[in-house]
């Protein structure tokens, strides 16, 4: 379906091509742009029917991150939303709501030290098997901003020389959570475990549900490529960085409350725009249980 070249100075830096897909029956599928990100429509995520999970699912595989308007979710059902699509991930760090550790707190106010995913990242690589996917329910707003930006990393991938894809061919790259979560939610009273997740990860995988290639290294968790020196891995992963970042391939997505956000973690990289203080942003993600990357 995509194909990339540099060839010569014609023609954009990345060619995506974009193919015929089938129509959709039970939601409606409004790309907000042909390479990554798409609104659905017509569809109450409290009321779902098999058919129309079917067919968010295809949405998912084929837009990467999907988003959705004006839902009613309780918390139990948010939950239940997500484990129609498998198991739940435990976050290995941030807090969650009383007694429900699958369901995560996303909360910035004027008191916050930081918020949440404030750097290009995937969700948990550090897990020797990383989410899947995450589904972010944003219940306040702030008057403006708090946008959240997600970057298609089988477009960063194709958009690679076939030199440098080669280079990159069978190279693993280390991920830490240490750096990432050591200290960072005391301000919620979360006490430091001894050790948080630590794991080695193809730097190109593959999608286990498209068969595409995409990158999977990010600033957030990828420490180092293992086998090369320091320094020439401190420099490749820094052209992948910026690469990565282009905005050709990203879609930014202005939150409404009561809006979802959808994100396939296996091929998308996503930053959250703290640009909102002191307003409050706060909602809940459920995060979906993946599997060890290939
Ligand atoms: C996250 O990384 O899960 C936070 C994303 C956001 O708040 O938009």
């Amino acid at each position: 379906m995509q194909q990339n070249q540099m060839l010569g100075n014609r023609g954009p830096r990345y060619r995506h091509v974009q193919g015929e897909e089938a129509p959709y029956e039970t939601i409606t599928v409004d790309k907000l742009t042909p390479i990554i990100g798409a609104e659905i429509g017509g569809v109450d995520l409290a009321r779902l029917t098999n058919r129309q999970f079917d067919e968010i699912h295809r949405a998912l595989a084929e837009n990467s991150v999907i988003f959705f308007r004006d839902q009613t979710l309780g918390q139990d059902e948010h939950l239940d939303f997500g484990r129609r699509f498998g198991p739940l991930h435990l976050h290995p760090a941030a807090p969650h709501e009383p007694g429900k550790p699958e369901l995560m707190i996303i909360h910035a106010d004027r008191d916050s030290p930081r918020a949440n995913g404030e750097g290009w990242h995937t969700d948990v690589s550090c897990d020797v098997e990383p989410p899947m996917g995450s589904i972010l329910y944003i219940k306040t707003c702030p008057p403006k901003g708090g946008d959240t930006l997600f970057a298609s990393m089988y477009a960063a991938y194709e958009a690679l020389s076939d030199r440098m894809k080669a280079y990159l061919d069978g190279l693993t790259a280390h991920h830490s959570g240490e750096h990432v979560y050591r200290g960072t939610y005391a301000n919620h009273g979360v006490k430091d475990k001894d050790s948080y997740p630590r794991a080695d990860h193809p730097i190109v995988r593959t999608h286990p549900v498209t068969g595409r290639k995409g990158l999977y290294v990010n600033r957030g968790f990828t420490t180092r490529i293992n086998g090369l020196p320091r320094d020439e891995s401190d420099a490749i992963l820094r052209y992948l960085y910026e690469h990565m970042e282009s905005p050709l391939w990203q879609c930014r997505f202005r939150w409404r409350a009561n809006s979802i956000a959808f994100w396939d973690n296996r091929c998308v990289q996503h930053r959250a725009m703290w640009d909102y203080w002191p307003h409050v942003r706060s909602g809940n993600r459920v995060t979906v249980a993946g599997d060890k990357p290939v």
